[in-house]
């Protein structure tokens, strides 16, 4: 019960998602553990580079630069996370998917 209300209020607070994942798209996940893995590492790399870039590019708006960086540290400590969960499963990063 208490899992379940954790679940409810990630659901409604955090995600904002409209409607509860489907229990199913845990065993379809399973599958293919390995290649879920490489790309949500891709994806928070993506999140951290992309943040990087817009300070770059908007050098001149300090703001963006206050805003980012946090999000930069935050997405590149998703990444490291991922990478741990990608080396303690014995699964390497392997080329990014186009
Ligand atoms: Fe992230």
């Amino acid at each position: 019960m208490a899992q379940q209300d954790w679940q409810e209020r990630t659901r409604q607070q955090m995600l904002h998602l409209q409607l509860p994942t489907d229990p199913r798209w845990v065993d379809v996940a399973l599958m293919s553990l390995e290649d879920i893995l490489v790309d949500h590492a891709y994806c928070e790399q993506k999140a951290a580079t992309s943040c990087i870039s817009l300070i770059i590019n908007f050098h001149d708006f300090p703001e963006v630069e206050e805003v980012l960086t946090p999000v930069v540290a935050e997405e590149w400590g998703h990444f490291e996370r991922v990478m741990e969960k990608l080396k303690a499963r014995g699964f390497r990063l392997g080329a990014a998917q186009r």
